[in-house]
C-alpha cells in the first residue's frame, strides 16, 4: 500500500502556472513544419502557423513558450528575422544539421505564434555572437511605443503596438556553445547586458541570466554572488540520458533496465534543485531569485533513418512516467521554481506532438500535461508519500510519486505508479474526503501513439473510492492519474 498523506496547513506557496511551460527552437522541425508552415501552406494555418498544434496547446493551456533557442539563440541575429519576408538573410544553422535557416520564422511569427496559443512569449537573446547593442535595441524593438528609428522600423514591418515582452534570457548555456565562457567572465557580461536591457511603459522585465548545466554548482555559486542582485531569474538545464551521450537509449526499444535507469536518473531532479537552491538561499534567502528550468526532459538516441541532428524521438509511457514524475518535483519546490519548459514542443527531444506532412499525434507526455493542468496557479500543499521501493538492484525509486494543490475548493492530487510490472494499492489520507473522481493515463513501458492509430490518451477512471475520509484506488504500472478531492 502506498500511502499518500496530505497536510494543507503546510504550503510552499502558489505553483506557478509557467511551470508548465515549453521550449521550442529552429531544430530539425519544431518550428518549420511542427509549427510554422507559411500561410501558403496547403496544412491548415493562421497567418502560417499550424492550426492543429495551436489547437493542441491551447488545450493543455500552455502558459509560456521559450524561442528561439537553445544553442540557436547564441548565433542568432534577430534582424535578420524581421522585414519583408524575399529581403530576410539566409544562414547556416550550424548547430542543427547545417541546414539552411531562411529566416522566415522571426520575431513578428514567433509573437503571432504566441498570441493565438494564448501564452507569454520568452525571448533568448544571443550573448555569444551577439552584442549589448544588438539584444538592447532588440528589447526596444518589442517593447517601446517611442517613435524612435528602431521603433519606426517596427511599424514599417507592420505592427504599430509594442507587444510588451516580459522574459527576456541573457545568453543560452554560455559555458558550452553560447561561448564556452567561464562563470567568473559570463557573470560580468550577465551585468554588462541587463544593464541596458530598459523598461518600456509599465512592462517589468524579467531578466532571465544563464544558469548552470545541471549539478555544475560552482556555476551557481559564482552566479549568484558576483551577479545575482542584477537578475530576477536563473535558469538549469537538466537532461535524462539513459546509457551515455554517446550510447544513448533507442526511444522505443528499450529494456526494462533502461526503463528504471531513466526513471533513476529523471528522479535526479529533486536532488538537483534542491541543491541549487540551497546555493541561491545563501545569497537570495528571501527567494527573488526564480529558478527557471528552461529545459529538461528525455534525450534518446534519434529516430532510426532520420538527421542526426534534427533530434526527432518517439515518445512513450517511459518518457510519460518522466514527465509525472518531474512535473510533480517542481510542484513540491515552486517555492524556488517559478517556470519549466520541456524541451521540444514538437518533433525534437521530448515533444508533446509529432508531426508528419499535415498529420499530427499528441504524445503520452502531453496526456500528462492534459493531467496537471488543474495545479496551475493553484496553491501547493505538503504531500508525503511512503511506498516501496521499485527497479533494479542498481536503479530502484519509490514506486509512487506524488503532488497536491487547491483551487477553488478543491484538491488535486496528480499521482504516478513508476513500477512498470507491478500495480499500486493507493491511499490518499488527511483531507476529510466527500467526494473524489479521477483521470488516467495507462500503457504498457514502451506503448506509444504514432501516425496509424493513438491508442494512448488520458481516460475517466474506475474505482476512486472515499472511505472513512480517505481516498483509496489502484493504479496499474506505469499509471498516472489525476485525482480531485472534495
Ligand atoms: O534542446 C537541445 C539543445 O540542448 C539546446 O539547443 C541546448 O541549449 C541544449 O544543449
Amino acid at each position: 500500500m502506498a500511502k499518500i498523506t496530505l497536510n494543507p496547513l503546510k504550503s510552499a506557496g502558489v505553483i506557478n502556472k509557467n511551470i508548465y511551460g515549453h521550449f521550442s527552437e529552429h531544430l530539425g522541425r519544431c518550428i518549420y513544419q511542427g509549427l510554422f508552415v507559411g500561410r501558403d501552406s496547403a496544412i491548415p494555418n493562421v497567418n502560417g502557423m499550424r492550426k492543429d498544434a495551436v489547437e493542441a496547446l491551447k488545450r493543455i493551456h500552455a502558459p509560456v513558450l521559450r524561442w528561439p533557442g537553445g544553442c540557436f539563440a547564441d548565433e542568432y541575429h534577430w534582424e535578420d528575422g524581421v522585414g519583408p519576408q524575399e529581403a530576410r538573410k539566409r544562414m547556416v544553422n550550424t548547430n542543427w544539421g547545417g541546414v539552411v535557416e531562411d529566416n522566415s520564422f522571426g520575431t513578428h511569427e514567433f509573437l503571432e505564434l504566441c498570441r493565438q496559443v494564448g501564452c507569454e512569449p520568452y525571448i533568448n537573446a544571443n550573448v555569444g555572437s551577439g552584442t549589448v547593442r544588438e539584444m538592447a535595441e532588440w528589447v526596444e524593438y518589442v517593447n517601446s511605443d517611442g517613435d524612435s528609428s528602431v521603433v519606426k522600423k517596427r511599424w514599417a514591418n507592420g505592427r504599430k503596438e509594442a507587444w510588451g515582452v516580459k522574459y527576456w534570457g541573457v545568453g543560452n548555456e554560455n559555458w558550452g556553445c553560447g561561448g564556452n565562457m567561464r562563470p567568473e567572465y559570463y557573470a560580468d557580461e550577465f551585468r554588462r547586458y541587463q544593464t541596458y536591457c530598459r523598461q518600456y511603459g509599465k512592462n517589468k522585465l524579467v531578466k532571465i541570466a544563464c544558469g548552470p548545466n545541471g549539478s555544475d554548482y560552482n556555476w551557481m555559486e559564482v552566479m549568484m554572488e558576483r551577479a545575482g542582485r542584477y537578475m530576477d531569474a536563473i535558469s538549469l538545464h537538466y537532461y535524462t540520458v539513459c546509457g551515455t551521450w554517446d550510447h544513448k537509449s533507442r526511444a522505443t526499444q528499450f529494456t526494462k533496465e533502461e526503463y528504471y535507469e531513466t526513471l533513476k536518473k529523471a528522479a535526479f531532479m529533486d536532488e538537483l534543485i534542491a541543491r541549487q537552491d540551497a546555493i541561491m538561499t545563501r545569497y537570495d534567502p528571501e527567494h527573488r531569485v526564480g529558478l527557471i528550468v528552461d529545459e529538461w526532459g528525455t534525450w534518446h538516441e534519434v529516430e532510426p533513418g532520420t538527421n542526426p541532428g534534427f533530434l526527432y524521438q518517439q515518445n512513450t509511457m517511459r518518457d510519460a512516467m518522466v514527465a509525472a514524475l518531474t512535473l510533480n518535483i517542481f510542484n513540491g519546490h515552486c517555492d524556488r521554481v517559478v517556470m519549466a519548459n520541456l524541451a521540444q514542443t514538437v518533433n525534437v527531444l521530448q515533444s508533446v506532438i509529432l508531426t508528419e506532412g499535415d498529420k499530427v499525434v499528441l504524445t503520452p507526455t502531453y496526456h500528462v500535461f492534459d493531467l496537471y493542468k488543474e495545479h496551475m496557479n493553484a496553491r501547493q500543499i505538503d504531500c508525503h508519500v511512503a511506498a516501496e521501493e521499485t527497479g533494479t538492484e542498481k536503479d530502484h525509486i519509490c514506486q509512487v510519486t506524488a503532488s497536491a494543490s487547491q483551487k477553488d475548493g478543491k484538491t488535486c492530487v496528480t499521482a504516478a505508479n513508476l513500477s512498470c510490472e507491478k500495480e499500486a494499492e493507493v491511499e490518499i489520507c488527511g483531507l476529510d474526503a466527500v467526494e473524489a473522481a479521477g483521470r488516467i493515463l495507462t500503457g504498457k513501458m514502451d506503448a506509444y501513439n504514432d501516425f496509424e492509430s493513438s491508442p494512448l490518451a488520458a481516460a475517466d477512471m474506475r474505482g476512486v473510492k472515499v472511505e472513512g475520509g480517505k481516498v483509496v484506488f489502484t493504479l496499474p504500472p506505469c499509471g498516472v492519474a489525476a485525482v480531485t478531492v472534495k
